[in-house]
């Protein structure tokens, strides 16, 4: 008897929250897709307007299959995360960031898009709806996706009919398959991510296909990810393919400025203010190939990725290696940032909206 009340006993979470959770193994999260009960669906009206958004159970949607979208592309999309405090509440990071983010996006796409309010409501929908898919604190995230697309079907080249956002959501873990462990990018040049005058700098899908190849290529031969130089002189430092990237000399951080050609991370943004807040010089500007090759640190940020250390970069036939580690300054932005995320540092920002 006994011992069954202690195997009843070890079945309750560890964490100070009745909630019901999802049958995950939480301990071994990595970015796969399991997707969270709920999704969130909201149509454009002709007059270009979004009407009210309902939550249905997450599962395939009907597209004609001459979908602006399928056939050319016209989508954009967002990624935010909900984090679950010991006290059971959910926390977003900056969502009203994404939403300008997606407007700016979509308008460079020809698209309407949600307001802010729409698009933060559906968030927070979202999350709430899919509670029980957060993770427990310090195990993960509820990683939310949405999705802005051109839904009806057009056969010449031009905008959709109509348009669809989507809204769904699925737990995760870090990132790359390293863990927290150093990442080791390797330097294209043969392929370019984004040129001038392109859609390199908003979220656009279209951004993202394209880099598919490369990627395989480098990761067969061990790296972690790519980094991607410009297209005109292929000299200098764009992003990585699903990242931003910060060089660290000193005391001062240098990033590659935001000029049409790379995202504008919300995880960049917040880093940048951080590390200003810590006395760190921060700099926007075009950085070359060699100053990162002599760089202190390398360090990526995205929202999927989170704030993670360049152990060694690959450029032509030469291996540089970078500090890293618990000293590192990479490091010491990643907890505070995190820190904000989590709630375990109070937010003084108004970064964090709390449900
Ligand atoms: C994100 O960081 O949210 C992204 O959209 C990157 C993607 C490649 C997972």
């Amino acid at each position: 008897q006994a011992a069954s009340a202690l195997q009843e006993e070890r079945k309750k979470p560890t964490h100070q929250d009745d909630d019901e959770y999802a049958d995950m193994d939480w301990d071994n999260l990595g970015f796969g897709l399991t997707p969270a009960d709920y999704m969130y669906v909201m149509k454009c009206s002709k007059d270009g307007e979004f009407t009210k958004g309902e939550l249905s159970r997450f599962g395939n949607i009907q597209l004609s299959p001459s979908a602006g979208v399928l056939n050319y592309g016209q989508g954009v999309y967002e990624g935010t995360k909900a984090q679950r405090k010991e006290n059971g509440k959910l926390l977003l990071f900056r969502p009203d960031q994404n939403a300008v983010r997606m407007q700016i996006g979509a308008e460079r796409m020809l698209m309407p898009s949600p307001s802010v309010d729409q698009f933060v409501d559906a968030v927070k929908q979202i999350a709430s709806a899919n509670k029980r898919w957060v993770p427990p604190p310090g195990k993960g995230s509820l990683y939310i996706r949405p999705l802005l697309m051109g839904s009806g079907p057009i056969l010449g080249l031009a905008p959709a009919p109509e348009y669809t956002f989507i809204v769904y959501a699925s737990p995760v873990g870090n990132y790359f398959k390293e863990g927290v462990a150093d990442l080791n990018l390797y330097v294209e040049e043969e392929y370019v991510r984004a040129a001038p005058g392109g859609a390199g700098g908003v979220k656009s899908i279209t951004n993202y296909a394209p880099v598919l190849k490369a990627l395989r290529r480098a990761k067969s031969r061990g790296f972690s990810d790519i980094l991607y130089l410009d297209a005109v002189k292929k000299k200098y430092l764009e992003e990585a393919s699903s990242c931003n990237v910060f060089v660290v000399k000193g005391r001062t951080i240098s990033t590659p400025a935001t000029s049409g050609t790379i995202l504008e991370g919300i995880t960049r943004k917040s880093v940048m203010e951080i590390a200003s807040d810590q006395g760190y010089q921060v700099v926007e500007k075009a950085v070359h190939v060699d100053e990162v090759m002599n760089a202190d640190e390398v360090f990526c940020t995205g929202t999927a990725v989170g704030v993670a250390p360049v152990g060694t970069i690959t450029y032509q036939d030469k291996r540089v290696g970078y500090e890293t580690g618990d000293e590192s300054v990479c490091q010491k932005l990643r907890s505070v940032l995190v820190g904000l995320q989590t709630g375990t540092i109070e937010d003084t920002k108004g970064w964090i909206t709390c449900i």
